[in-house]
């Protein structure tokens, strides 16, 4: 059965930074694939601002390339190509001096059509573009802004920026960015959870084990040397993909897929986690950076080498985190994420609890406890391990085996990207798929004392060798509990 698709209304779709990579690679595919998906009506509209000098003609010329190269090739629609760039139009703006928003006043025009200010662009210009859309007038009771990650680089920073938004626009119009929760799989979460009845009773310290959240890249730095040296891996994944991919595995069931509803349950999670200080840091994390190795078959250089320079920053964190609540406690959550990792894989682990006696005797081989493994990507999926005996004769000897559930054997239509879903959800001003301001910030409040942690104790990076699963400290960390990585 296919979805219905329900068109949202006529919108103008302003990108800052609409020249750039982000605009270029996610923003303008997203919208094209939405357009073709019969999900806009007439008069919606996209407006690139940047500082570059362009004509309208030149920004459709950028918008065509863009999407040929990222648009598949069997889903370009030379029609529907046509019409998208038809949609295009370009003002040159300066989010300093503030030149340009005059014309892009007046190419809005007076209409009080949705709006949505898409801020593709540094942090450090979010306030000034924010602020200026204020003066010109451009903030209507219909406009929204939206900002993606990095939102500050520790509590401080996502303070001041999140005042600087505050003071122009009301929390019900700002839409913070954590494309994770646009993920099809990631939204399949809360579907798993409570749309059915098998987990939940079971989804708490009395029945599992542990949970492992692993996500895992084979890319290295690619183009992102000045933004991802100042980051590293803690600030860049763990502090919000990560955090928002536990919450939604450890979170009580909100009331309703309402907003505050969904982001209430998610704040109490974050706000429970255990701080991780000066002395449980060494124990409970571990910093590494990836040396020269192999990737995808061939040599690649290590971090200081792709950088160009020496370098503390860490590419791969492990960390061991606790949810101090009565569902949780005693539960260990083991987090890790890293750069130029064995495999590209994102997933979800949830251990269930051995079985308390075995009744097979000891011809039934090993009782594995059963371990529900949701695939985030790729080959997105949930297969749920359980035991059973093997057939025929030889006695009652007991196997593992998975209850598969990849969902390219299931569904066949395309997997939209996480922009796709959450554009659409700014332009219906349903803010569910984004975080809330305070989440950002109790997510820094439980990053922070880490970030001091390391760099009081100095707490080193540990070489990893390119195309591992990184250092062997963080084999360590989860095996002197008894408990070894899910490999995947
Ligand atoms: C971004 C990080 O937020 O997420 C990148 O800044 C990372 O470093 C990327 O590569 C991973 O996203 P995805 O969707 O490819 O898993």
């Amino acid at each position: 059965m296919t979805s219905q698709i329900i068109p949202v209304e006529p919108f103008d779709f302003v990108i800052f930074g609409g020249t750039g990579d982000l605009s270029e690679r996610k923003l303008l595919p997203a919208l094209y694939y939405r357009q073709q998906g019969h999900q806009f009506s007439e008069p919606t509209r996209i407006i690139g601002a940047s500082r570059s000098k362009l004509s309208d003609e030149e920004f459709r010329a950028f918008a065509d390339k863009a999407l040929r190269e990222h648009v598949k090739a069997a889903d370009i629609d030379e029609a529907g190509l046509k019409a998208f760039l038809a949609r295009l139009s370009y003002v040159a703006v300066d989010a300093k001096s503030g030149e340009g928003f005059g014309k892009l006043k007046k190419a809005l025009g007076g209409s009080n059509a949705i709006r949505a200010y898409y801020l593709a662009v540094a942090p450090n210009l979010f306030g000034d573009i924010s602020h200026k859309l204020k003066e010109n007038d451009l903030v209507t009771p219909n406009s929204r802004i939206v900002v993606e990650k990095p939102i500050g680089r520790d509590l401080d920073s996502a303070l001041t920026l999140n005042d600087q938004i505050g003071a122009d626009f009301g929390e019900h119009q700002i839409f913070r960015i954590d494309h994770y929760l646009g993920k099809e799989t990631v939204q399949n979460l809360m579907a798993l959870r409570f749309g059915n009845m098998l987990y939940e009773p079971l989804w708490n310290s009395a029945h599992i084990d542990h949970v492992q959240i692993t996500v895992a890249e084979t890319v290295g730095l690619e183009d992102r040397v000045t933004y991802y040296d100042k980051a590293g891996a803690l600030r860049d994944m763990v502090q919000n993909h990560i955090l928002q991919l536990l919450c939604l595995v450890a979170m009580e069931a909100p009331s309703s897929m309402d907003a505050n509803a969904v982001r209430d349950e998610k704040l109490k999670v974050l706000r429970s986690l255990k701080r991780i200080n000066g002395a449980e840091a060494p124990k409970s994390t571990v910093r590494g950076q990836y040396r020269a190795g192999a990737s995808a078959g061939g040599a690649v250089k290590g971090y200081v080498e792709e950088l160009g320079g020496e370098s503390a920053t860490e590419t791969f964190v492990a960390i061991k985190a606790e949810i101090a609540n009565w569902r949780w406690a005693g539960v260990p959550f083991y987090l890790r994420t890293g750069k130029r990792l064995a495999s590209r894989v994102s997933e979800i682990v949830i251990e269930f609890k051995p079985i308390p006696h075995s009744i097979f005797g000891d011809n039934a081989g090993r009782i594995q406890a059963n371990q529900l493994v949701i695939r985030l990507q790729p080959d997105e999926g949930v297969k749920q391990w359980i035991m059973i005996k093997d057939p025929g004769p030889g006695g009652m000897r007991l196997r593992q085996i998975a209850l598969d559930m990849t969902f390219a054997d299931t569904f066949h239509e395309r997997n939209p990207d996480a922009y796709e879903r959450l554009i659409m959800d700014v332009i219906r001003g349903n803010q569910t798929l984004f975080m809330r301001r305070d989440e950002v910030e109790a997510a820094w409040t439980w990053v922070d004392p880490i970030l001091h942690a390391w760099a009081d104790a100095r707490q080193e990076v540990q070489g990893y060798t390119a195309g591992t699963w990184g250092p062997s400290a963080s084999i360590a960390l989860i095996e002197r509990d008894g408990r070894t990585w899910h490999e995947s």
